[in-house]
């Protein structure tokens, strides 16, 4: 861990940017230091249960309160949950990566929804927005009070300025801010790319983990959440929400990062997927794709995901007298698919770096001929996949391409052909 980060998953963690800032013994005193203001901030009900609660307590220079009334923000490539007037082609369905701009674009303004499920005032689903932008959000402030966002970089570092501290996400990471919490992404090269899930449910928490044991997969040791950091700006300053599946906005007079010193386990974090421990078969078949989940939100059905975070990360092969890449498969759940880098084991081409694939419920879908011709004549010698990780969105509710989705170019017109030409099995 660097000295800007405090290490583990949802931990009671404590930071204070100027010492004696934070109150000790008591989350609310009658007057803390430096007349700062203390508010709590829930991401759970009061009454969750201790081991689901989230809330933390910050300790800030103005009341978050201080602000005037919010109006409509123009933005219309931002959607929300299931579209009843939005045909759902049950089709299986894969899209070019979104090109950069050519202006100057923020990463609100380059925000871009491809799908989404669920409904966002229902607490369930989640939306899949893209974003590409090529400056950093300047004097704009932005907060979700719809869910969660998971971030999912492709391309450029992004540093998350936030209420609680400032986290760098460079692509092979990804971040976690919780619902409601104040930022602001900042670019540190020429542009970024990369993918967002809005959660509407349950926050992501680690998975179970069962026979594996105490360890395994995902480490809480190895996420990483930020160290309190603070911002005295007087300038306008514009804060923009996502409300009720709409984006709304009002002007400020000053930044609202202003949180001195926190402390709780509603914080935002990032993690390096490098650090995964990937489990696989050391024998024959390889186990269902949930032995790479990284993140889970779950619904109230034992063991059936909201929104499944799976990766598929660099790993060994070894299995024997058995085809090696994701199996063919009908799904009850569905499938969003996204490449950070490299090439996906089951498709020799056409699923690029950025790009997206979506398999929804029930729709067959499987490796292409040319990897499936390979894995069936390959010799079974342990084999690396490296230099690769693409990762899935997976989920319980039906994934609705939005309308733009349906129209744009980047919607490849020859997917099904992958699938194709694939010889009849010869009966003897
Ligand atoms: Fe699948």
């Amino acid at each position: 861990m660097t000295e800007n980060y405090l290490s583990g998953f949802g931990n009671e963690f404590a930071s204070e940017a100027v010492t004696g800032a934070l109150p000790k013994g008591r989350n609310s005193p009658q007057r803390p230091a430096y007349g700062l203001y203390a508010e709590q901030f829930s991401g759970t009900a009061f009454t969750a249960p201790r081991d689901q609660n989230r809330r933390s307590w910050f300790y800030r220079m103005r009341p978050s309160a201080q602000h005037g009334i919010f109006k409509p923000f123009g933005h219309d490539k931002v959607t929300s949950g299931f579209q009843s007037d939005v045909t759902f082609p049950p089709n299986r369905l894969r899209w070019n990566a979104l090109p950069f701009p050519k202006t100057p674009i923020d990463w609100v303004d380059g925000l871009r929804t491809i799908a989404g499920n669920g409904s966002v005032n229902g607490l369930s689903g989640f939306a899949i927005h893209l974003y590409a932008a090529n400056i950093s959000m300047k004097d704009r402030i932005f907060f979700c009070a719809d869910g969660e966002l998971l971030f999912v970089p492709q391309a450029g570092t992004i540093t998350l300025v936030t209420e609680m501290g400032r986290l760098e996400v460079p692509p092979n990471h990804i971040a976690v801010v919780p619902r409601g919490l104040k930022f602001r992404v900042e670019l540190k090269e020429d542009q970024a790319r990369g993918y967002i899930c809005e959660n509407y449910g349950a926050p992501f928490a680690l998975p179970d983990l069962g026979p594996i044991g105490s360890n395994g997969l995902a480490n809480a040791r190895d996420f990483e959440t930020p160290i309190a950091a603070f911002e005295d700006v007087e300038r306008p300053t514009e804060l923009i929400q996502k409300f009720s599946g709409k984006l709304w906005s009002t002007q400020l007079d000053h930044s609202p990062l202003d949180a001195i010193a926190w402390h709780g386990n509603n914080a935002p974090y990032r993690y390096d997927l490098n650090r995964f421990n990937t489990i696989g078969t050391i024998s024959y078949d390889h186990p269902d794709p949930s032995i790479f989940t990284v993140l889970t939100s779950q619904t109230t059905a034992p063991g059936t995901a909201n929104c499944d975070f799976v990766i598929f990360p660099p790993r060994w092969l070894v299995g024997e007298d058995t085809f090696r890449p994701p199996w063919f498969h009908r799904n009850v759940m569905s499938e969003y698919m996204g490449l950070i880098h490299g090439a996906y084991d089951a498709k020799a081409g056409g699923f690029e770096p950025g790009g997206s694939s979506l398999h929804n419920c029930m729709n067959a879908h499987g490796p292409d001929l040319e990897s499936t011709n390979k894995a069936m004549a390959a010799e079974l010698a342990p084999q690396k996949i490296d230099g690769t990780m693409a990762f899935m969105f997976e989920s319980c509710f039906p994934i609705q391409p939005t309308e733009w989705a349906l129209d744009t170019p980047l919607l490849q017109n020859d997917y099904d052909d992958c699938w194709k030409n694939f010889p009849k099995a010869e009966l003897p």
